[in-house]
């Protein structure tokens, strides 16, 4: 289950964000990026941030905890700005919340930022599976953090509950831009990872991971994301083949 926290102060957007996310204090006294369901995205982003995110975690990539914030109406009614106050008044009601990692600085490649081959492997799978297209080297939404890399920003993966009758073919296809992810360079053990990636996932984690999404923001049945992620670890060599095939081009 994920943690219920209440905000308890506006504290300063993230104007780097499109989705208009922003640092907010909560009743624990812990500061929190948080990620609004009235933003444009709309609440599927939110779905998305949570089973990607979890799944990430499952698979041993590190994550900032995910919560769920209670933001009510006297939040935003001293706000100055509009565009934020109306963003508030959308979006009462339960949100998601990273936990902020003050200080972290964005990986950069042209700064000669490298990781590890374990870590870039889990990485290039992971996004492989969850079909997330922003971990470029323009956009990577990777944070280092004492000294580790912290991974954010899932909000746009899993595209097919947006389309369900997607579905069934986006289970089973490799990842098309795979070649333009971050961490490829250094993703020299993807073979070698697969094996027990693979055996951390399972119909069981999958029904955990989606018991922790409140049921406001889902428009599907659980099961139905249930069977589309149990159906893409099945189809798992489609993406992995064609991560190999991305990697062998770039060498
Ligand atoms: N947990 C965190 N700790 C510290 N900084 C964070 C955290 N989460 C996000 N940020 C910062 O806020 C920025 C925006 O967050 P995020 O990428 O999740 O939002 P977004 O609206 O989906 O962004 P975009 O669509 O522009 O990529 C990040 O690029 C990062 O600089
Ligand atoms: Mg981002």
């Amino acid at each position: 289950m994920l943690r219920t926290v209440h905000a308890t102060r506006y504290v300063t957007p993230l104007r780097e964000g499109g989705s208009l996310p922003a640092i907010v204090e909560a009743d624990d006294e812990g500061l929190y990026v948080l990620k609004f369901r009235g933003a444009g995205q709309g609440p599927l982003a939110l779905v998305a941030e949570v089973i990607a995110g979890e799944i990430g975690r499952v698979l041993g990539l590190r994550v900032p905890e995910l919560v769920t914030m209670e933001v009510d109406s006297a939040l935003g009614r001293n706000e100055p700005d509009e565009e934020i106050r109306d963003l508030l008044e959308a979006s009462t009601g339960l949100n998601l919340g990273l936990d902020y990692l003050p200080g972290a600085l964005m990986f950069d490649p042209a700064a000669g930022d490298s990781a590890d081959p374990t870590t870039a492997s889990t990485a290039v799978w992971f996004d492989s599976f969850v079909g997330n297209v922003d971990r470029t080297a323009r956009n990577p939404n990777l944070l280092w953090w004492h000294k580790s890399l912290y991974f954010i920003d899932h909000g746009a993966s899993l595209i097919f509950q947006h389309n369900w009758c997607t579905a069934e073919a986006n289970a089973v296809s490799p990842f098309a831009r795979v070649g333009d992810h971050v961490l490829l360079p250094w993703a020299t053990e993807i073979a070698a990872v697969d094996p027990g990636l693979r055996a951390r996932l399972g119909m069981s984690i999958f029904s955990e991971i989606l018991a922790m999404v409140p049921n406001g923001w889902l428009t599907e049945d659980r099961s139905a994301y249930v069977r589309y992620l149990s159906a893409r670890l099945q189809a798992a060599s489609s993406f992995v083949e064609e991560a190999l095939r991305a990697r062998a081009e770039l060498v």
